[in-house]
């Protein structure tokens, strides 16, 4: 027993040396073997891959240009694990839209000033005699600022959304910003169909006045009276009011509208197809460029309907306009509500308007 001790000792310190140099040579081989193919292949066998070939690549291609694979949960786009479209359409909403659709807006704002810097306020020429002929009955009237009191809504929390990370983050912060956002989504979703029935009621009521005829290929063509600095003839919409009404209802009822409630689910409700990302992703672009193009050119209808011409407002307040205002802006129709001229003065219309209202 005692003669044994050192050789099994020398054996252990020889059985721990191989396990070492075993061990290492594991590793070594473990890190070094998987790299060997490329001492093997040459830049031009690379080159000679074809990348067809490679199905994995292929595979990963098509997921990420958004190709729908299969999915055992049923739906609409439940096959498609990546959705290409988004990123194009948050850099087109970011990009191209805020950015042309801001300079659009501050330039209406500022062609209007301009405008009435250089123009002033268009005054009624004779002198007001009293009278007075009947113009936007009470309904009308109530339908008008319905319409525009959500379109000022829609349109605050419209902006905040689409401009609120430029424009009111340096403001707010970005905890203020986003309580705002939040608020501002909600009240515009809600507020939107609300909306949409007025605007909607604007194509029902004013429709058979707003059909476009020669005289208002006439006043457009002297714009209004602005070129020769005479008065265009006109019948109780004048050209220009005409191109605004058609404005909201082409791009108003039709573009804003109708995509607006689309992107709430409305329309698929209605059976109008059913909503994928790729759709909400379509409507909601064209959604936000027709909303900024109504937006430009509402600013031009609320000037002329208010410091812009003198009269105009008292019309779509009180319902009446004096006749002096009627025979120099609607000639034509004048001559159709003459007979109706009497000396009712702005207050004794709004009692008359709400005596239609407890009538109605
Ligand atoms: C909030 C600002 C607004 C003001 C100050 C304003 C003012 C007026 C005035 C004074 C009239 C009567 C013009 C006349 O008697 O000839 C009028 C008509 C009209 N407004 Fe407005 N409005 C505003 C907003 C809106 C909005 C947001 C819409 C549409 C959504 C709208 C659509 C119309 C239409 C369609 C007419 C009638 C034109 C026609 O019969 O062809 N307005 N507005």
């Amino acid at each position: 027993m005692k003669e044994q001790q050192p050789k099994s000792r020398v054996s252990a310190r020889k059985r721990m040396r191989a396990m070492g140099w075993s061990f290492l040579f594991i590793v070594l081989s473990a890190m070094i073997l998987p790299s060997t193919s490329y001492l093997f292949t040459s830049d031009q066998v690379y080159a000679q891959v074809n990348e067809d070939e490679n199905q994995r690549s292929n595979f990963w291609r098509a997921v990420r240009q958004g190709n729908e694979g299969y999915s055992a949960v049923s739906g609409p786009e439940t096959g498609v694990l990546i959705n290409n479209g988004g990123q194009n359409w948050r850099q087109i909403r970011n990009g191209v839209i805020s950015t042309y659709g801001g300079w659009a807006i501050i330039g209406s704002l500022a062609a209007v000033l301009l405008f009435f810097l250089v123009k002033g306020k268009i005054r009624v020429e004779e002198n007001l005699s009293g009278l007075t002929v009947p113009r936007w009955h009470v309904l009308e009237r109530f339908m008008h600022w319905y319409t525009a009191a959500g379109f000022v809504v829609l349109t605050i929390t419209g902006l905040s959304m689409l401009f609120g990370r430029i424009v009111l983050i340096p403001l707010l912060g970005a905890k203020g910003f986003s309580a705002w956002a939040n608020l501002s989504i909600n009240v515009h979703n809600f507020v939107g169909p609300f909306f949409s029935i007025g605007v909607f009621a604007m194509l029902l009521f004013w429709v058979k006045h707003n059909i476009p005829n020669a005289t208002d290929l006439k006043w457009l063509a002297t714009g209004g009276g602005l070129i020769g600095n005479n008065h265009p003839s006109a019948g109780k919409a004048n050209g220009g009011e005409k191109v605004w009404y058609w404005v909201v209802i082409l791009i108003g009822l039709l573009a804003v509208c109708g995509t607006g409630l689309a992107l709430i689910g409305w329309m698929e409700q209605l059976g109008f197809g059913d909503t994928t990302r790729a759709s909400m992703q379509w409507m909601h672009q064209i959604h936000a460029i027709s909303a900024i193009i109504w937006t430009v050119i509402f600013f031009g209808h609320a000037y002329i309907g208010t410091i812009g011409t003198e009269g105009a407002l008292e019309g779509m307040t009180t319902g009446r306009v004096s006749v002096e205002w009627a025979k120099q802006h609607h000639d034509q129709w004048y001559e159709e509500v003459k007979d109706q001229a009497s000396v009712e003065s702005s207050s004794s219309a709004v009692a008359d308007a709400s005596a239609e209202t407890s009538a109605t």
